[in-house]
């Protein structure tokens, strides 16, 4: 099916085509799966203040990063272990070029090396994601791999010093050890700010640094020069007990002060939570499960009918909030600590309440 005209629609495709244990692999989090479900609570604290009889009849919602266009600062975010769904990464490069959105493509994605991605991708908004797994040498040789390429930008994951324990996976048994599921995983535990950089230094294409959760960390970031931060809590996977994106990120915003670009993933599932991250300073937002669940559930079709659908939704909630541009949302239109609805059994729940089977 590629009539969908819910995004519930898309997640219960997924759910009927994935085992139980691929489904875990996406949409778990680590240990208690606290920072995940906080990562949407801290989306439904944030309530809208619409503003009326404001000629709506034409919005925009497209911007610019890196010199590139977007039809919707939206980026495909980095997703790696899953890798053959839908078609794998080749589906969701040529959905995100037939779109206009961007794509940041996971190291860890051996279903299609980059050379294969990016000749489907258009490359001006490609993004080519690392998690450390070799030496400087072997990381110099990776940001060559993307300039020869033709990616737009280089991103370095740095939450992911260890491999966080996700129960749902574990219990599954389905990767009993991560250590040995991943070769060289010490090369990023080992990674540091000198490493970065030096990397800072080398690379000359945009620098993303992917996982800042704190106002100090996003500041030495900008200190080396690093063109985007990526404030992340890797979707609740990695530590668990932290605050949810939505919460973190203004702190960063008000930090950085515009000296680089700003990238929020974390529990974004519908058009409304675009919009409340740009309102909160964002440049662009990244969108993780719901990507990986729209690919699984029909590869490039999928993620082309969860884009229009949440480009739908955004040109809705703009124009009942009165917003002409959704680059102009700003915390006007916001107010915090509003009560999140009442507590439903998951995160998924929260985003589609028909979806009474999740
Ligand atoms: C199945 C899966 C695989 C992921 N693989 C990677 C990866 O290879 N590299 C990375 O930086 N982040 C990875 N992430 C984290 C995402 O890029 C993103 O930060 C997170 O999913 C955003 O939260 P959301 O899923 O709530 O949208 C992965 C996430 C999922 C769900």
């Amino acid at each position: 099916m590629d009539d969908y005209v819910l995004l519930h629609e898309i997640v219960l495709a997924a759910k009927g085509l994935l085992s139980p244990a691929e489904w875990d692999l996406i949409v778990g989090g680590a240990e208690t799966e606290t920072t995940l479900c906080r990562n949407r609570t801290a989306l439904d604290r944030l309530a809208f203040r619409p503003r009326v009889l404001r000629d709506v009849s034409k919005l925009s919602w497209n911007a610019q990063i890196f010199g590139a266009e977007l039809r919707l600062p939206l980026f495909l975010a980095p997703i790696g272990t899953p890798q053959g769904y839908g078609g794998g990464p080749v589906a969701a490069a040529q959905a995100a070029r037939d779109f206009g959105c961007g794509m940041i493509l996971s190291s860890v994605s051996p279903s299609a090396a980059l050379e294969q991605v990016a000749a489907e991708a258009n490359r001006k908004t490609l993004v080519y994601q690392l998690y450390v797994r070799g030496d400087e040498g072997w990381v110099k040789a990776q940001v060559d791999r993307a300039v020869t390429a033709g990616c737009a930008g280089f991103a370095v994951t740095v939450d992911t010093p260890l491999i966080s324990r996700r129960e749902r996976d574990l219990a599954n048994r389905f990767m009993v050890s991560r250590r040995r599921h991943f070769p060289n995983a010490e090369f990023q535990a080992a990674f540091n700010w000198e490493k970065l950089a030096r990397l800072r230094d080398y690379c000359r294409l945009p620098l993303i640094v992917k996982g800042i959760q704190t106002p100090e960390d996003a500041d030495r970031a900008v200190g080396l020069g690093i063109d985007a931060i990526y404030v992340s809590n890797h979707g609740g996977r990695q530590p668990d007990h932290c605050l949810g994106s939505m919460e973190i990120l203004a702190p960063i915003v008000d930090c950085v002060k515009k000296r680089a670009k700003i990238i929020v993933d974390g529990g974004l599932l519908r058009g409304t939570d675009i919009v409340k991250a740009i309102a909160l300073g964002a440049d662009a937002v990244g969108v993780g499960k719901l990507f990986c669940l729209a690919l699984a559930a029909n590869g490039s079709a999928g993620v082309m009918s969860m884009l229009n659908i949440l480009e739908n939704e955004v040109e809705v909630c703009l124009g009942l909030l009165g917003i002409l541009n959704l680059l102009d949302a700003n915390s006007d239109c916001l107010i915090h600590d509003a009560f999140p609805p009442q507590e439903r059994n998951s995160h998924l729940r929260r985003a589609f309440p028909l979806l009474d089977s999740i």
